[in-house]
């Protein structure tokens, strides 16, 4: 048996496929373009690892994913794969709408040749899982109720719009073709691999270089925030024994302003990595807010806990605490991923600001 992931090299994808081959032989075909968010040194030890086989290329090709589904007979298709970051969706909304739904359209089109073609056991057990956001549901009020599963969908950046987008054509594919899908919807997610133009990793990477810590404007933004671990381990559950044709909200049950966010990270650095020149929260800077800026995101996870007895293992203080120090051990990745076109990109987003 075998699994095909989409979106293996970035942050979630990689995390999957590491806790995925950490506790079962079953290989993992990682289908990735390498974008800049895609990056090999995030799978480096599992080189020589014959469970893990990685091919480049575009979820967008469908030769290569008929391909892939025919040489490799998966019995899953986990689809990652993604244009992920709000503020370049809003500087460039083109490639979202490519890869985050037509990527998916020609990924469900693949996966619906493949999967009518088989017979029996295998036709019965196969699964396309989608990954997808709480992003799609829109912005709450303070004391709104948390998303459930048949919150309206009301997405409000090219981000969520295309996201918004794939999950109906998966929804669709399953109403109208009957092909096997789940999707889930998390919020938030930080840990190891991130890659630092999202909130966490960037404000861990500027405190430690010394350089301002941006927070749009007023900083009350609410997210709620899942350690990386417990989203990987929410999926293996519904690819397991989720509900075909079910949607199930993944949250940390952990809502918190940024401001608390990036105070919590700057303690944490003062303590394991302390700065002679005063405490990091010295680097906070406020800046232009994003447009569009969604207020509060806030997820009920109760029916993945209720049917699939998932329930976040880490809790904020322990999660993030993993997370700092990640980045404290890694600073080679880190420096990788710095490069010409991640500066480009932090001058084209802060400079301006
Ligand atoms: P990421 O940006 O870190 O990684 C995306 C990966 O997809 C990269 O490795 C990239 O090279 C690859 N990719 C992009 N376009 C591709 C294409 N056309 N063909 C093949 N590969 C392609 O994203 P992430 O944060 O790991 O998110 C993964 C998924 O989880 C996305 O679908 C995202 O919408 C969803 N999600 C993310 C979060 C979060 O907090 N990061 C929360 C909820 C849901
Ligand atoms: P981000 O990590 O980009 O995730 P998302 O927009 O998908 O929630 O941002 C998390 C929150 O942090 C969001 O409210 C925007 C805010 N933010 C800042 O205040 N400063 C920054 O430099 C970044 C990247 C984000």
């Amino acid at each position: 048996m075998t699994i095909l992931v989409t979106g293996g090299a970035g942050f979630i994808g990689v995390n999957f496929v590491h806790d995925w081959l950490a506790v079962s032989d079953e290989p993992v075909v990682n289908l990735d373009v390498l974008t800049y968010a895609g990056n090999p040194d995030s799978f480096a030890s599992l080189r020589g690892d014959g469970r893990h086989i990685f091919v480049k290329g575009d979820i967008c090709d469908r030769e290569l994913v008929d391909r892939l589904l025919a040489e490799h007979r998966p019995r899953a298709i986990v689809h990652f794969a993604a244009e992920s970051h709000v503020d370049r969706s809003i500087h460039g909304p083109g490639e979202f709408m490519r890869t985050n739904v037509t990527g998916t359209f020609t990924l469900l089109e693949a996966a619906r040749a493949y999967w009518g073609a088989l017979e029996g056991a295998e036709r019965e057990g196969f699964r396309f899982h989608h990954v997808s956001t709480d992003e799609v549901y829109g912005s709450l009020t303070a004391d709104a109720a948390p998303f459930t599963e048949t919150h309206p969908y009301e997405p409000n950046s090219p981000y969520s719009a295309s996201k918004a987008a794939s999950d109906h054509l998966v929804r669709a594919w399953h109403h109208t073709y009957g092909l096997p899908v789940t999707t889930s919807n998390c919020s938030n997610n930080y840990g190891p691999y991130h890659f630092p133009e999202k909130l966490i990793p960037l404000i861990i990477v500027n405190a430690l270089a010394g350089k301002p810590l941006p927070i749009y404007g007023d900083g009350r933004q609410v997210r709620d925030w899942l350690y990386v671990k417990d989203h990987c381990a929410a999926i293996r559950v519904v690819l397991e024994r989720g509900r075909v044709g079910e949607t199930y909200n993944v949250g940390g049950w952990n809502e918190k302003p940024n401001i608390d966010i990036v105070n919590t990270v700057c303690a944490l650095l003062d303590e394991l990595r302390p700065d002679a020149a005063g405490p990091y929260s010295r680097l906070i800077t406020y800046v232009a807010d994003r447009p569009g800026h969604d207020r509060r995101y806030a997820i009920d996870a109760r029916k993945i806990e209720r049917e699939l007895g998932w329930r976040p293992a880490e809790t904020f203080e322990t999660g993030i605490r993993k997370t700092v120090q990640w980045y404290l051990d890694n600073q080679a990745w880190v420096s990788n991923v710095q490069t010409g076109a991640y500066r480009e990109w932090v001058e084209r987003n802060y400079v301006a600001r």
